[in-house]
């Protein structure tokens, strides 16, 4: 699609100038509402607040806007690889730094809870106390059986590090897997689906894995807790089986990942924060506070506290094709997940000296299964004869150099992915390990096996690695 350039310009004009407009007023508006009345009446601070989030919306889809137009405006030059690769570092660390943030603060209170004297020193109205030394201060930490006396004016809520964390690991998919669709998230081995089907599938499995476990949670099952977890890990079994048999295994990674994110983010947004919403407002009202409501959010937080481990492994799991490359990429995606959520309950366990001594070995094994059983088979094949460098150098032009290359000439890889180029003989030799690595242990290159490449093709990679790489 190519817009019209004086479009382009009036849309930059507007979108800026929203943009530094609202910026000034945010930074004016609570100061001159301040400075009006003498006693900050609750009522002024609310508008204060309430106007301000308004802006705050405003700024960002003024941001979005620029974005677009920039992308419209760079589309199918040169530039537009470069663009999307910047837009994929500004999010990521976005992503990253919420994710830190949410995933800390959430470690952070279970700790917390587990960590809470409850016996010593402790008053009638609370919960337990706790002391702590960090930063070069102490701290001194209360917890309340249910509720303060009167409801501080300003409470802090946990919160927004989840929705953001949320908006900019989808703002990612989309810049990393829907953007990119025939290239990275649909692998037409494994189903030969369109773009948009593959998106639309992605994010409808999103939906439909939160209402099977908002379901599970609101039924009678809740309460017997081991026999949900079973149900439950067997079901993110099956989406994790689903996935590899529907995208390319990396992006089926991703997608078992942003599902368990996705539904971390509904307990929060659906049950923890309505849950609190509602208990602040019965401590006001002074109407006795329904436990359950308690009870719901900690089950649900303390379901988060599990998925975390396993999530973060999905999300660093690009970095290692041998789990993804493997044969049955869900097995392994199931195993390193039980394993993961098993040390997080040996560490919620420690944390209330209760201490297990068959947990942490159990989970370690079940880690180290999945190692065993993703690891490649030594021998497969015979090296029949010497391999000379011209039969391996006619293999990578043929299968590699489309992508690989100075000028690739594929319709989705414009540019040398991660810079490997095998133009030149040296460059050939120089990336030998990545070669073995990639293309004939774990079989994930050539991307999706775009280019066809045979198994016995891989088979006379290896050996010729093997005989020493020689460029004879
Ligand atoms: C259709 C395009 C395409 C083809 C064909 C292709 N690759 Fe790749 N390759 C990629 C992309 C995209 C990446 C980066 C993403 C990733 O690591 O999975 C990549 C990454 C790699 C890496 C990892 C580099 C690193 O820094 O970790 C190696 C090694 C590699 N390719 C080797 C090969 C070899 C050898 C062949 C031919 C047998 C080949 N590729 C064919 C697209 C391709």
């Amino acid at each position: 699609m190519k817009v019209n350039l004086f479009i382009l310009i009036v849309l930059y004009v507007v979108y800026f100038s929203i943009l530094i407009t609202l910026g000034y007023l945010s930074y004016r508006m609570p100061k001159f509402l301040k400075g009006k009345s003498d006693e900050a009446t609750s009522a002024n601070e609310e508008i204060t607040t309430t106007s301000l989030n308004y802006m705050y919306t405003g700024m960002l889809l003024a941001i979005l806007g620029i974005l677009v137009n920039t992308y419209l405006l760079v589309q199918g030059s040169v530039l537009e690889s470069h663009f999307m690769e910047w837009l994929n570092i500004v999010i990521r660390l976005m992503h990253i730094t919420f994710g830190i943030a949410w995933i800390g603060a959430s470690f952070y209170f279970v700790f917390l809870e587990n960590a809470l004297n409850r016996t010593e020193d402790v008053r009638d109205e609370l919960a337990g106390n706790l002391w702590a030394v960090h930063g070069g201060g102490f701290y001194y930490l209360e917890k309340y059986k249910v509720a303060p006396k009167t409801i501080p004016k300003h409470l802090h809520w946990f919160k927004y590090e989840a929705y953001f964390t949320w908006l900019s690991g989808f703002c990612l998919l989309f810049v990393v897997y829907y953007f990119n669709a025939s290239a990275f998230l649909i692998d037409k081995n494994v189903m030969d689906i369109s773009a948009t089907q593959g998106i639309l599938i992605g994010i409808g499995s999103f939906a439909v894995a939160w209402l099977i476990y908002d379901t599970m949670c609101k039924s009678r099952l809740i309460k017997k807790q081991l026999l949900f977890s079973i149900i439950g890990f067997a079901i993110l079994i099956a989406f994790a089986w689903f996935y590899c048999h529907v995208f390319s295994a990396r992006a089926a990674y991703i997608h078992f990942g942003a599902m368990i994110g996705s539904i971390m983010v509904a307990n929060v947004f659906f049950v923890i924060i309505p849950g609190q919403k509602e208990m602040v407002r019965c401590a006001k009202l002074g109407i006795p506070l329904d436990p359950s409501l308690g009870k719901k959010a900690l089950a649900r937080s303390l379901h988060n506290n599990y998925f975390t481990l396993p999530v973060l492994f999905v999300m660093v799991s690009n970095h290692f094709p041998s789990t993804f490359g493997y044969e049955y990429p869900w097995l392994i995606l199931g195993i390193i997940s039980l394993g993961a959520a098993g040390v997080k309950h040996y560490l919620n366990l420690k944390e209330k000296k209760d201490l297990n001594v068959w947990i942490l070995p159990v989970s370690v094994v079940i880690l180290l299964a999945a190692c065993f059983i993703s690891a490649p088979s030594t021998n497969p094949y015979e090296c029949k004869k010497e391999v000379s460098f011209a039969e391996v150098n006619e293999i990578i032009q043929k299968r590699c150099v489309q992508c690989h290359s100075a000028s690739p000439t594929d319709d989705a890889n414009k540019v040398a992915p991660n810079g490997v180029m095998y133009d030149t003989p040296e460059s050939i030799v120089a990336k030998k390990d990545l070669i073995m690595q990639r293309v004939v242990i774990t079989k994930t290159m050539p991307q999706n096996n775009k280019t066809n490449m045979t198994d016995e093709e891989r088979n006379t990679l290896r050996c010729w690695i093997e005989q020493g790489a020689s460029l004879k």
